[in-house]
């Protein structure tokens, strides 16, 4: 298993280019199983998790191919099987997007239940009821859910009330409604740019959908889907996780492809904490600190526009290094403090209760040998390695690669001393002619 080996107190300098979003790009390549044309997407990210997601489709009867890294051209015209197995959707939850597609399009899917992952339980009952608004009959078989459209393969369009936002299961019903018979409405829906860039791709195959980035979506179903292109919109995680790399080490950062909107609150929050951040464009972030240095502040994790769970590891690496006592409240997953454990063992001050971790600051982190539990986790033990004394080794980094791409690399350029140290030829990504490069 891969692993980086950081040596801290190198103050970050330069341009960053930003990515494409991979919570954006996964819904999307599943959007390509609603029609047997091709459908084209630009800036997807050359992640682990996108890899992943493009196999699933192959195992399925889809073409994937990559005529440049970054786009995939897509055409499910032959699909085969409808299934997305265990041990795919073990490694990787969002697996379960194909779900909505297959039902809707062939009237039946078998996806595996993603059971337990290391920040939580994470259940996709609220997908299955969903769908079941929409005429679809879903039972639980052997550790997998089977799901049909009993009405002539079709499912019916319907109102849907989500009781608690789910970002992927909002995905899987807008998919699914697209080609449903008649209007559906799903109310309480998520609102992450990520859902209406999604719905962007469906509208460009042909979809009606209204609303999405609001919490009431209306889908009007409409018999197909036919071919589109789309490019991808900037990671808003990657976004902020480089605003904290910058704040993290005193240094000062060029942020190009971004989209500041998506990151507001997030920009917000780091200014209140006293990080520079001006909006140089539509596309390009500045940050520098921090002239009075870093002060404390609270977050709380909520759903889109709210602060991001997806950035409550890295903003807690970054309390560490600010005056005062800093709350972090995460009210999204159960279990997503693990990283605190391992900051603990490089000299930070966190102490948890409940679902409340509390920072004081500033402590001077000393490096350590530290293991990845999740992906943001990663993220967050590779800023605090870049702030602290010493050698700090980053074990486990599979899991940031199935989010960053080139993370290292990326920083290196900015001047952190960061290096990879590969210790196995599988645990490595793929070479591109693997993946399906043509
Ligand atoms: C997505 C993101 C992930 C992010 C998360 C929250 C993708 C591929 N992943 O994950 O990076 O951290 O949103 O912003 O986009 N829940 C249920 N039942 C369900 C579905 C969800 O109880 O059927 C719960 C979850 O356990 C969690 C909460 O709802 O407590 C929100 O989860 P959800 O928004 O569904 O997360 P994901 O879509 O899995």
């Amino acid at each position: 298993m891969d692993k980086f080996r950081i040596r801290g107190g190198r103050k970050l300098r330069g341009r960053v280019q930003i990515g494409g979003a991979k919570n954006s790009a996964l819904p999307c390549i599943a959007a390509a199983l609603l029609t047997g044309e091709s459908v084209t997407l630009h800036n997807v990210p050359y992640v682990r998790d996108i890899i992943t997601q493009g196999r699933l489709l192959e195992d399925l009867g889809a073409q994937v191919l990559r005529p440049e890294l970054r786009t995939h051209k897509i055409s499910a015209a032959n699909i085969e099987i409808f299934e997305a197995p265990y041990d795919l959707v073990k490694t990787m939850r969002a697996s379960v997007l194909v779900l909505g597609p297959l039902l809707a399009r062939f009237g039946k899917a078998k996806v595996s239940l993603p059971g337990g992952c290391a920040i939580g339980t994470r259940p996709i009952d609220l997908h299955l009821e969903a769908l079941k608004h929409l005429g679809a009959q879903v039972s639980l078989e052997a550790g997998y859910v089977v799901a049909r459209a009993p009405h002539r393969g079709r499912l019916q369009g319907g109102e849907v009330n989500f009781d608690k936002v789910t970002v992927t299961g909002t995905e899987n019903v807008l998919m699914a409604a697209t080609l449903a018979e008649g209007k559906t409405v799903i109310n309480n829906a998520a609102r992450e740019p990520e859902i209406a860039d999604l719905a962007e791709l469906l509208n460009r195959m042909g979809a009606r959908v209204r609303g999405a980035g609001s919490p009431t979506i209306t889908i009007d179903g409409v018999e197909h889907l036919g071919a589109a292109e789309h490019t991808i919109i900037p990671d808003r995680i990657e976004t902020g996780t480089f605003l904290c790399a910058a704040a993290i080490t005193d240094g000062e950062l060029e942020l190009k492809d971004c989209r500041p909107e998506h990151s507001a609150i997030v920009i917000a929050k780091l200014r209140e904490a006293g990080v520079e951040i001006e909006e140089v464009n539509q596309s390009t972030l500045h940050v520098r600190c921090c002239a009075e240095g870093l002060t404390a502040r609270d977050v709380v994790t909520e759903p889109h526009p709210r602060f991001p769970t997806d950035m409550q590891a890295q903003y807690m690496a970054l309390m560490t290094q600010a005056a005062g006592v800093s709350r972090i409240t995460e009210t999204i997953f159960e279990n997503r403090f693990m990283h605190a454990s391992e900051m603990q063992r490089m000299g930070a001050d966190i102490s948890i209760s409940g679902n409340t971790a509390t920072v004081r600051g500033v402590t001077r982190l000393m490096g350590a040998r530290v293991q990845a539990s999740d992906l943001r986790a990663s993220a967050c033990l590779v800023l605090a390695g870049l702030v602290a004394e010493g050698e700090t080794v980053v074990e486990r980094v599979y899991h940031i690669d199935r989010g960053y791409e080139k993370i290292e690399a990326k920083l290196r350029a900015v001047g952190a001393e960061i290096e990879r140290v590969r210790e196995s030829v599988t645990a490595q990504l793929p070479p591109a002619a693997e993946v399906g490069v043509s």
